[in-house]
């Protein structure tokens, strides 16, 4: 009884303390403990009536502190017609959010796919468009302005390759220059907001996120306002080998070094179906992996999995014969995912010392005693690299240390122009 009133109470949206979690979910829940870290834990919120259900509300405002929208704030569904905007669901998500003292995501003001019709059938000049751009995000960021945390400004707009991707914008505005423009007008718009690039594949080493640091790196130059990269992490089962939390924190680190955050904003990880036992263990390691990323890196503070469970997730209509891909099932109940993450915020384990990054490689070392980033590269706390270290990694990385005082590494003769962790 206590349970279905804290859910109602929590679907009608009245303030106070968050509901009670239901049941079969390790306590603390998710949210104390990712608060515990420093770490945000959020997830998209499904479309239409979702709001409007007892338990995905409880579980939403019990379980997470950070929301994004899974479609109302795209082009399609905010802006349906050109001199149209319609807030209306995304209003109704904020304000749960805030009610509930969440914290949310904007999601997304220029991206390929999700377009109204009228606009991706209309002929536009290169004036037109950027006109249609910057009062779509004056309007947009402006109506929110304030109330949210980051928003996704330009989602994937980086090709497999690395350059820029071929669409609306970029062949209106050209690449990078619409980047440019759409950071530029969201930063006008809403200066409180944290502003992202956000893609998929970019999680591991390779020409796209080179592609991305890249263009990182020239919005800097050119003095764009940009403060993150979003990693939207879809995963599957074979995405991580023995160096996969490695590879996530080697993508994470590198960005640090150009003083950009990082967020996991659309985590899942799709399983063939049937999802047997072995795979569901599979899938834990995968989120574990992740997870463990985010907590070594200093740049890493929000944590997102696209939708609450698997009744609200887009894997099975994305990728047929594949589903099973969030950490919670179709009933809330938490999957062996689930517990691998709690489990990982719950134990404060010790710090590595240089014995530890000496006989494995860094990050796996560092994700078995599972610290935090801090001590990263510096665990005696001596201002200097473990001697181990490849020098490449220790020749351009500065480190954080526990105390609130930054202390740069000494360098050490580089032997790699891109720096990578051993493995
Ligand atoms: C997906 C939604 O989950 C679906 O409901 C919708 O039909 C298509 O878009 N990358 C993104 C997200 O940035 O916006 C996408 O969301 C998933 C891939």
């Amino acid at each position: 009884m206590v349970i279905v009133v804290a859910a109602l109470l929590g679907a009608l949206g009245a303030p106070g303390p968050a509901p009670a979690a239901v049941p079969d979910r390790p306590s603390p829940t998710m949210r104390e403990l990712a608060a515990e870290r420093g770490l945000r834990f959020g997830t998209a919120v499904a479309d239409d009536t979702a709001l409007a259900d007892p338990t995905y509300a409880a579980v939403l405002a019990s379980e997470f502190d950070t929301i994004v929208p899974e479609n109302h704030m795209k082009w399609a569904l905010i802006h349906p017609g050109q001199h149209t905007y319609d807030f209306t669901v995304a209003d109704a998500e904020v304000a749960f959010a805030e009610t509930h003292g969440m914290a949310v995501r904007g999601h997304t003001l220029a991206w390929w796919n999700q377009n109204p019709t009228w606009l991706t059938s209309g002929t536009w000049t290169p004036a037109e468009g950027t006109a249609l751009l910057e009062d779509h995000i004056d309007t947009v960021a402006g109506h929110y302005a304030g109330r949210l945390a980051q928003w996704d400004v330009v989602n994937e707009g980086v090709s497999a390759n690395g350059g820029g991707r071929s669409y609306l914008w970029s062949q209106l505005l050209g690449y990078p220059d619409y980047v440019d423009v759409a950071f530029r007008r969201a930063h006008q718009a809403d200066p409180a907001a944290q502003l992202f690039y956000n893609d998929f594949g970019i999680e591991r080493p390779g020409p796209k996120f080179n592609g991305v640091l890249d263009l990182v790196e020239g919005l800097q130059d050119r003095g764009v306002p940009v403060d993150g990269v979003g990693f939207q992490a879809h995963l599957t089962l074979q995405t991580c080998t023995a160096r996969c939390t490695n590879d996530f924190l080697t993508n994470m680190l590198a960005l640090d070094r150009l003083g950009v955050d990082v967020a996991v904003t659309e985590l899942d990880v799709a399983v063939p179906l049937p999802a047997t036992p072995d795979k569901l263990a599979q899938q834990a390691t995968v989120y574990r992996s992740m997870l463990a990323a985010c907590l070594l890196a200093p740049n890493c503070h929000t944590f997102m999995v696209w939708g609450i469970s698997d009744a609200h997730s887009w894997i099975p209509s994305a990728r047929p014969g594949y589903g099973a891909a969030l950490p919670l099932d179709e009933e809330y109940r938490a999957k062996p995912a689930w517990n691998a993450l709690h489990d990982l915020l719950t134990t404060p384990p010790p710090a590595p010392t240089c014995a530890d990054y000496a006989t494995r490689p860094l990050a796996q070392a560092a994700f078995e005693a599972g610290i935090e980033g801090a001590p990263l590269l510096d665990p005696d706390g001596d201002g200097t690299a473990c001697p181990q270290l490849p020098a490449s990694l220790a020749a351009s990385t500065t480190v954080t240390t526990t105390a609130p005082t930054t202390t740069t590494v000494a360098a050490a003769p580089a032997v790699a122009a891109t720096p990578t962790l051993a493995g």
